[in-house]
């Protein structure tokens, strides 16, 4: 049984301020949600604050990147072992503004994710096709390529995938829970090339514009376990309907 996950990315979004009044009013409603998993994640100065609001309930802290060193000079980063230091339990990484915005390759996401792996961080790994490489008939190729590159050498363990179509994502382009799901068949059959059986056990996380609207049709697809979620995850009201999609 794969347990459903909704995360909240807030990508470059909120003060320390917000975030301790959105934990606020968002936490009380998780308190005894044990049927579903539910992670924020915070920008890097949030973390901390937010750390201390969320140490008594079942909500995780995650980051939304990590460098792979350990220390040292590497100007503006931070390590795995600050992560945990600052109260994480997870770190996503790939996102798709990572990897178009500020360059990250396939290689840098691999060592990534073997660190925060190191460090015991539970990692939601991000990958995607542009709309460019959909219309080119590519979208199995770049997805088979992220994911054989960022995974290489690394266990299934503490492993989520975020499915996120970089043509979806805060453009209100939804992809429908039919072409979700085909994506999300096929990086499962990638999953159990590399893991065997342990494929089923890994949980695959939809990312694109997602809502309380159409959070319901999506999570009904037999291979999505989940949502990552950026615009609709900033409002404490509607996190809440988020994370309460079954009801
Ligand atoms: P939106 O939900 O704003 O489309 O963002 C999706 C995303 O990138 C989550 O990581």
């Amino acid at each position: 049984m794969r347990k459903p996950l909704i995360a909240a990315n807030w990508k470059m979004n909120k003060t320390i301020a917000e975030t301790q009044a959105f934990l606020d009013a968002f936490l009380p409603v998780v308190a005894d949600v044990s049927d579903v998993e539910v992670i924020i994640a915070p920008p890097f100065t949030s973390l901390t604050a937010a750390a201390e609001k969320m140490k008594s309930s079942p909500a995780k802290l995650s980051a939304q990147n990590v460098f792979h060193e350990e220390k040292g000079a590497f100007t503006g980063e931070v390590s795995a072992a600050m992560l945990i230091d600052a109260g994480c339990e997870a770190v996503i990484i790939g996102h798709s503004e990572r990897r178009h915005i500020l360059k990250e390759t396939d290689e840098a996401i691999n060592k990534k994710i073997k660190a925060a792996r190191a460090h015991g961080l539970e990692v939601i790994f991000c990958v995607g096709e542009l709309l460019a490489e959909r219309e080119a008939g590519k979208t199995n190729e770049v997805l088979r390529t992220q994911i054989t590159a960022g995974l290489a050498g690394i266990p299934a363990e503490g492993i989520v995938v975020a499915y996120e179509p970089v043509w979806a994502i805060g453009t209100g382009k939804t992809a429908s829970p039919e072409t979700a799901q085909e994506a999300h068949a096929f990086i499962r059959s990638l999953l159990a090339e590399k893991y065997g059986n342990a494929a089923q056990q890994l949980r695959i996380l939809y990312g694109g514009s997602v809502t309380p609207e159409n959070i319901a049709g999506l999570m009904a697809c037999p291979d999505i376990d989940g949502a990552l979620v950026g615009g609709a995850s900033l409002k404490p009201e509607s996190f809440m309907q988020l994370v309460q999609f079954k009801r």
